[in-house]
Parts: C-alpha cells; sequence; structure tokens
C-alpha cells in the first residue's frame, strides 16, 4: 500500500510517497520561509498564496522522485493536513488533496499535524518499543504526550501561554537576530556560556505543564538592566533555560510513567542542547531515546503519510465535505 501525504499548515509546501512498511520513497519540501524574514515570523497571507504555487510541482515531483506516472500514480490513498495550522495554508493542502482524489479514484484522509509529527520517530525506527515519552516542541505546540502504541496517545502536560519554538523566535527577535530564532540562537549559543545571565526558573510544580512567557520578559528585563552582557552568553543561558524546565518536566514524567523509550519531535528538537540532554536523561532512567533526523523534525510530508497510513486503518477515509481545523488540539484526535 502506497500512500502520498501532503502537508501545507504553515510555511512548508510537502509532499511525499510512503509505504505501509513506512518505507520512504520520496519527500519534497519547499519553504517560503524567505518571504516572511523580513517581517519577523510567518505571513499567513504570503504563505497562503506560496502553497498555490507550489502544491502541484512539489506533489509531481515527489510522485516522480517516487518512480511513479505523476498522470496515473499507482497510490492507494493520499493523506493531508487538515489542521492545526493557518486556515489559508491548510485549505490549499486540502482541497489538492481531495481534486487528486476526485481524479484518481482514491480515497483521501483528513491527518493532525501533531499527530502527524508524532510518527517521524517511527519512520526511522519502525521497530521501536512501546510505551515512548514523546516530547513534542514546535513553533507552534508544546506537549508531553505518552504514547503506548503508534497512534495512541494520551496528552500529560503542555504549554499554558508560548510554545517553546516561540519563545525561541521572539527572544531572538528582542535580541536583533533572524528569523526563524531557534537556529539563530542555537548557533550564537556554542559560542556563549550558560548561567551568565541569570534567569528564574519557571513552572516548578509538580504537573507537567510548561510556560515559556514569563522566561522571554526576565531576558528582556535581565538584557535591559546588564546591557554589558554578551549577546552569545545570552543566548546559551536562555537555551540552558529552556532546556532545564523540557527536561525538569521529563523527568517528572518518567518518575510517573514506566516507558520503555523517550522521543523528541517537531522544529524546537533539532535544538543541540536539547538533543544532548535527552541522551544524557536517555542514559540515566536507562530508556532508549529517538531523536529524529533534523529533516524528519521539522515540517514533512513523510510524517503526515505515516500517521495518514494509521487513521486510514483505524478511522477510515473522510468525506469531500471534510473542513480544515485551524485549532485542533491533539486530545480531540480520535
Ligand atoms: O515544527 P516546525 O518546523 O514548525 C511548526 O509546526 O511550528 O518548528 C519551527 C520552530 C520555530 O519556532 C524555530 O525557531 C524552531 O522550531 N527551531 C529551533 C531550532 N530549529 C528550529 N528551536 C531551537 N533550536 C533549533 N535549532
Ligand atoms: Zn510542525
Amino acid at each position: 500500500m502506497k500512500v502520498l501525504g501532503i502537508e501545507t499548515s504553515c510555511d512548508e509546501t510537502a509532499a511525499s510517497v510512503v509505504d505501509d512498511a513506512l518505507h520512504v520513497h520520496s519527500s519534497v519540501i519547499e519553504s517560503s520561509i524567505d518571504q516572511h524574514r523580513a517581517f519577523g515570523g510567518v505571513v499567513p497571507e504570503l504563505a497562503g498564496r506560496a502553497h498555490v504555487a507550489t502544491i502541484g510541482p512539489v506533489v509531481r515531483r515527489a510522485l516522480e522522485e517516487a518512480g511513479l506516472d505523476p498522470h496515473a500514480p499507482a497510490l492507494d490513498a493520499i493523506a493531508v493536513t487538515s489542521g492545526p495550522g493557518l486556515i489559508g495554508s491548510l485549505l490549499v493542502g486540502l482541497s489538492a488533496a481531495k481534486a487528486y482524489s476526485l481524479a484518481w479514484q482514491i480515497p483521501f484522509v483528513g491527518v493532525n499535524h501533531l499527530e502527524g509529527h508524532l510518527f517521524a520517530p517511527l519512520l526511522e525506527q519502525p521497530d521501536l518499543d512501546w510505551p515512548v515519552l514523546t516530547l513534542l516542541v514546535s513553533g507552534g505546540h508544546s506537549v508531553l504526550v505518552l504514547q503506548s502504541g503508534p497512534g495512541e496517545h494520551e496528552v500529560l502536560g503542555e504549554t499554558i501561554d508560548d510554545a517553546a519554538g516561540e519563545a525561541y523566535d521572539k527572544v531572538a527577535r528582542w535580541l536583533g537576530l533572524g528569523y526563524p530564532g531557534g537556529p539563530e540562537i542555537d548557533r550564537l549559543a556554542r559560542e556563549g556560556t550558560a548561567g551568565k545571565l541569570k534567569l528564574p526558573m519557571s513552572m516548578t510544580g509538580d504537573d507537567l505543564d510548561f510556560s515559556f512567557s514569563g522566561l522571554k520578559t526576565a531576558v528582556v528585563r535581565a538584557t535591559e538592566k546588564n546591557r554589558d552582557v554578551a549577546l552569545a552568553d545570552v543566548a546559551a543561558s536562555f537555551q540552558a533555560a529552556v532546556a532545564e524546565q523540557l527536561m525538569r518536566k521529563m523527568r517528572a514524567a518518567l518518575a510517573r510513567y514506566d516507558v520503555r523509550g523517550i522521543a523528541l519531535a517537531g522544529g524546537v528538537a533539532a535544538n543541540s542542547r536539547l538533543r544532548e540532554e535527552i541522551a544524557a536523561l536517555g542514559h540515566e532512567f536507562g530508556v532508549e531515546v529517538h531523536v529524529p533526523t533534523m529533516a524528519m523534525c521539522t515540517d514533512n510530508a513523510a510524517m503526515i503519510a505515516a500517521a495518514g497510513l494509521y487513521r486510514l486503518r483505524v478511522s477510515g477515509p473522510s468525506s469531500l465535505a471534510l473542513s480544515a481545523r485551524p485549532n485542533w488540539p491533539l486530545v480531540d484526535v480520535a
């Protein structure tokens, strides 16, 4: 069984062909990020227009790279992100999926973008041992999830304000760095010393929720007060504080739940400090660590195809009346 995945929830236009053994035959990603940089964030109108221009060529390339005839591909279904995300962007992918479904006479299924991210580690390690505790951190979301199997997930905690990636982007903007801020801060932090800027510990209670808005404000206050502190030291201190909070909550969850592995997912999973710390945490608790490659951490369509394969099996195809859901929390995914 072969599925075409389509992802257009934010600024990436992506298409991928994946089979039911979770073998990735192609994965094409185009991003409109260069159009958004000057604005310091994704401009929904520009993202939507870019998807309209790119979706056809991206799907065609994904089919060709998978060795399929782009006019009559030997596919069994289409999986498309139907939420959460930017409404105008989601609608481009969803409309394309419906059109291909009609033209090629194959079913399609709407996929939750966050559930897609949860399938990313599986694409690189299909035989991983369950249950797995997954930290899903991106520009729009920060959730701690207990996965008892593929597609079986329980949200243990989530951010009460900003997402981790959003905090990275806002702090980077304050520091005058480029967008997206995560990679910029990560790079700069390598030249700095963590702890040079004193930042408060947030969310020290025993719940498993996160908060990053206070940390962002603390960086602003501390740098206003202490104008001589080096930018690299600010970056290193902020990055360490984010990782410290995320790891503290994972440690608390590991003390409560018996799992075989821990995993990172989402764009912030590309963070070098977080990758180091999760490896150390896995070693400390004697559990396997699943950290996807950078390409699989950030938005892609292979993870959507993988989640779609699962959803088709357990929930069946979607109807042509399916609407995009810009706000679709993971807890509502049945
Ligand atoms: O998952 P993703 O590609 O898109 C969303 O669904 O949000 O995540 C993008 C986010 C951005 O906020 C970006 O700043 C952050 O991931 N990011 C990073 C790094 N690379 C990307 N954050 C910290 N360190 C990085 N190396
Ligand atoms: Zn994402």
